[in-house]
């Protein structure tokens, strides 16, 4: 791991055969238990999702459109799209983080004629970076923690030991003194990355999930919570035979070696990127409040998170019609946050506001304590996973473009996902008059 990358052009529509030829038995513990994971099901089902991408609902990989070992499905991916890093990975309901703690996931990028022309670092000079965090034991091979009770393996939330880089422990780059362009992405679990150079030295943001911001921000540290992609420039031209460390908190995650020659000033940042139009609030016609909870034990363990107080069975209560904007309003009463994502779509976040959880909790009533904070420069460009941090509403402002159709949105966070917090969407095409609908989109 990761698999593959897809390097492709907006525009250029791609359709993609994922044959399932995993082993009949799955290596990692499935917790039958809960929802979708009944000892009734193979165990090694799959279905792939490509995340950020703005496909048919049928190509979209719906979590209970799994599939067994020897069985293959074919996706269409129009790439109807700005340029921007995507990453496909296992959606199978009830044993996604499984399936992709065990490797199923790798990048899709998508570039246009524009970004290109913006002359940023290419090449060699432009490198991907899937960092997730993994527990190994003694003898190398993954482990999988699991609960004390054996009829209900499941844990709330996994965290590694070992950092992992592009599928390696601790790797090194050696680089030229020159700017680099890094792709990354958080495939972790449930860690939170805060990537920060050894020497303190500052780099550029200069894109987020879908695509570049309007230009660059410079910062010291970048947040990364799992599912979320950041695009970096880092400029090694100052530090010409030094080492410097990429880490996160107190891990190490890689290397850089930077050649002790003067390396090439191409590459250098434009002053802006893209024009990123800010959505107005009014052009919104329906905001939802969405409720982000969970429920402890006596013991306070953690039993269910839930969104909008429903599990994954219960009718859709989300159902924006195509084409229309709404604001989406994450009530978070929960200690944590959580990265909640919306397939199908792009978003802009409006803004976060803190307020009171246990009268939320005790009578539904909303009383806000501080004003809302707009999100930083850094966030400030199209999302596709947002961060509902506690004790904060989070409000995004989306439009449902492309296809209608039944969708999920969930926290990215594997180990809530395959334990209730996911919900099933629909984008509510206009009914058709007279007979048969055409086909919305020919090919
Ligand atoms: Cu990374 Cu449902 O997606
Ligand atoms: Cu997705
Ligand atoms: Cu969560």
């Amino acid at each position: 791991m990761p698999g593959p990358t897809f390097e492709t052009r907006s525009g250029d529509g791609l359709l993609v055969e994922w044959p399932n030829e995993l082993p009949a038995k799955h290596f990692l513990t499935i917790d039958h238990s809960l929802h979708g994971a009944e000892k009734d099901k193979p165990e090694a089902r799959g279905v792939v999702h490509v995340h950020g991408a703005k496909a048919p609902p049928e190509s979209d990989g719906y979590p209970e459109d799994w599939y067994a070992p020897g069985k293959s499905r074919t996706c269409y991916y129009p790439n109807q799209q700005e340029p921007a890093l995507l990453w496909y990975h296992d959606h199978a309901m009830g044993i996604n983080r499984l399936n992709i703690y065990a490797g199923m996931f790798g990048l899709f990028v998508i570039r246009n004629g524009i970004e290109d022309a913006l002359d940023l670092p290419r090449g060699h000079f432009e490198v991907p970076l899937v960092i997730c965090d993994r527990l190994l034991r003694q003898d190398g091979h993954l482990d999988y923690p699991v609960s004390e009770d054996p009829e209900r393996p499941w844990v709330p939330e996994v965290f590694g030991d070992v950092m992992v880089v592009n599928g390696k422990a601790f790797p090194f780059l050696e680089v030229e003194a020159r700017p680099y362009r890094f792709r990354v992405l958080n495939a972790s679990n449930g860690r939170f990355l805060h990537l920060n150079l050894s020497n303190d030295q500052e780099f550029h943001q200069i894109g987020t999930d879908q695509g570049l911001l309007a230009a660059p921000v410079p910062l010291e540290r970048s947040l990364m919570a799992p599912g979320e992609r950041t695009d970096l420039v880092i400029d090694f031209s100052g530090g010409a035979g030094q080492r410097m460390t990429l880490r996160s908190d107190y891990f190490d995650l890689m290397q850089f070696r930077v050649r002790p020659t003067a390396g090439s000033l191409a590459g250098r940042l434009p002053a802006s990127l893209r024009p990123v139009p800010k959505t107005p609030e009014t052009a919104a016609v329906k905001t939802r409040p969405l409720s982000i909870t969970e429920n402890k034990s006596m013991r306070g363990e953690s039993m269910t998170m839930l969104l909008n107080g429903t599990a994954w069975h219960e009718p859709v209560t989300e159902n924006p019609a195509l084409d229309s904007t709404e604001i989406w309003s994450f009530i978070n009463t929960t200690d944590d946050s959580h990265p909640i994502h919306l397939h199908l779509v792009r978003f802009q976040i409006l803004d976060r506001r803190r307020f009171e959880p246990f009268l939320y909790t005790s009578t539904g009533e909303i009383r806000y304590t501080d004003p809302p904070i707009p999100p930083p420069p850094e966030e400030a460009g199209w999302k596709d996973t947002v961060r509902a941090d506690p004790g904060m509403v989070t409000r995004i402002i989306v439009k449902f473009e492309g296809y209608a159709g039944r969708y999920v949105w969930h926290c990215h966070i594997l180990e809530h996902e395959d334990n209730e917090m996911m919900r099933p969407y629909d984008v509510v095409g206009p009914e058709p008059t007279v007979g048969l609908r055409e086909p919305r989109h020919q090919h």
